[in-house]
């Protein structure tokens, strides 16, 4: 049935497309999980990311170390224990757009915000409220309304949320910028996704940051589904802070260890309250084991305990990936990808009569790899359908499809066996 359909992505096109991509080799880098013969058409890296074929070896070789070593692994394993983390710092920079003493590899996500505005979000005068997007990913907003009362406020006045143009729908950016003009001199901290999580848009970081800092505002970003997704500048657009979590488009595993961004004129800033802990003692002084804080002068003095070397060893591999290719080629690629997607969710309701609507706003500065669509003629049933089929995308209520072809794994032949089976479904 779905032959008899005027097709956006045929598969003599999408194979050729893979064909001439520069990056095609780089899915032999991943284990693709199986589906039937052949491999899923895995759309879901802005979830989980696909296992690294190095993280085994990466991990085993710290296993073997411990094994061998004992605690000497701290100082004489292949890759010392001790400043382990330390060698995560250029990767993550080069993703962040920092310098590798603004960022360090620590803690989960949701964790790693706590400890920000633990130091950033500070309350006082009349500046208390804390500026947020409506319809954020729920843990950060349980955060922020923590912090509110940590301080004996209340969230119902000092956390003012933006909300999208419409529910479910993207944000406008002038709304937000015009919130940050209307309330800016009662706001002391922004926080938003720097991607959401629900629509895939992509902010103007850039612009908000300094808009909110020319009235005072300290900015911060959610990375969660930024990093390793799109360009990011945060040193030069002068970002405060940002946090991120690993496992989605940085492939690092589930729960992997997490990251932190704080700009570096703020890594002197002894007033800064840190939730410390031995971690952030200056290195040189650390095990004198002395009784006050004297924290490092960097991202790092943010980390509160010795670091989970399994998880940065999975962490590591899945680096050394991005490492080796060109973060612009793979942007081009995402982009292809993305707007290949568009394509066949357009010329499928064109070509099927079925509306779909596509809630991703289309210009490219606005999207990364994620495209968020509804069928509203269709419920969950269309979505078990697909995935019965072999496609592994998410489903989020109450009738949004997330699918996130990436540009590592994901090859313009998944799309177009995808397109073969939109079709083939909406003609039943
Ligand atoms: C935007 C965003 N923020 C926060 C979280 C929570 O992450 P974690 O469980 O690693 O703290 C997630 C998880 O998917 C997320 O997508």
């Amino acid at each position: 049935m779905a032959q008899l359909f005027t097709r956006y992505l045929p598969i003599e096109q999408a194979l050729a497309l893979d064909q001439s991509d520069p990056l095609s080799g780089a899915r032999r880098l991943f284990f693709v999980p199986p589906f039937g013969e052949g491999d899923s058409i895995y759309l879901t890296g802005n979830s989980l990311g696909l296992q690294p074929r190095s993280a085994q070896a990466y991990l085993q070789q710290e296993l073997d170390d411990w094994k061998t070593l004992g605690v000497e692994g701290h100082f004489h394993a292949k890759n010392p224990w001790m400043p382990y983390h330390e060698s995560l710092a250029p990767s993550l920079a080069r993703l962040v757009g920092g310098l590798p003493s603004e960022v360090v590899a620590m803690g989960s996500l949701t964790h790693n915000l706590h400890l920000a505005l633990a130091s950033f979000y500070k309350p006082s005068g009349s500046r208390t409220a804390i500026l947020t997007e409506e319809k954020s990913f729920p843990s950060d907003r349980y955060a922020l309304t923590s912090h509110i009362q940590w301080h004996g406020l209340h969230a119902a006045t000092e956390l003012i949320e933006v909300p999208p143009m419409e529910n479910g729908k993207p944000h406008s950016e002038e709304t937000i910028l015009r919130t940050i003009d209307t309330h800016g001199d009662r706001i002391a901290l922004f926080l938003f996704g720097g991607v959401n999580y629900f629509t895939g848009q992509v902010f103007c970081m850039e612009k908000i940051t300094r808009a909110a800092q020319a009235k005072g505002i300290i900015v911060g970003w959610d990375l969660a589904h930024a990093i390793g997704n799109v360009p990011l500048q945060l040193h030069q657009w002068n970002v405060d802070f940002a946090a991120w979590c690993s496992y989605k488009y940085l492939n690092s595993s589930p729960g992997g260890v997490g990251g932190l961004f704080v700009h570096e004129r703020h890594h002197h800033d002894k007033s800064l309250t840190r939730l410390a802990g031995w971690w952030g003692q200056n290195k040189d002084r650390r095990f004198l084991m002395e009784p006050d804080f004297d924290p490092i002068p960097s991202a790092e003095a943010w980390q509160v305990s010795n670091a989970p070397i399994l998880s940065m060893a999975v962490h590591r591999a899945a680096l050394a990936i991005f490492d080796a290719y060109d973060l612009s080629l793979l942007r081009q690629k995402s982009l292809a990808l993305s707007q290949a997607l568009i394509g066949i969710l357009d010329n499928a309701a064109v070509v099927t009569g079925e509306p779909i609507e596509i809630f991703t706003p289309r210009e490219e500065a606005h999207r990364g790899s994620q495209i968020s669509v509804r069928f509203p003629k269709r419920d969950k049933a269309f979505f078990n359908a697909l995935t019965q089929k072999g496609v592994v995308a998410d489903w989020r209520e109450p009738d949004c499809i997330r699918m996130a072809p990436v540009p590592l794994y994901n090859s313009f032949e998944d799309l177009s066996r995808l397109e073969s089976l939109i079709l083939e479904l909406l003609s039943q």
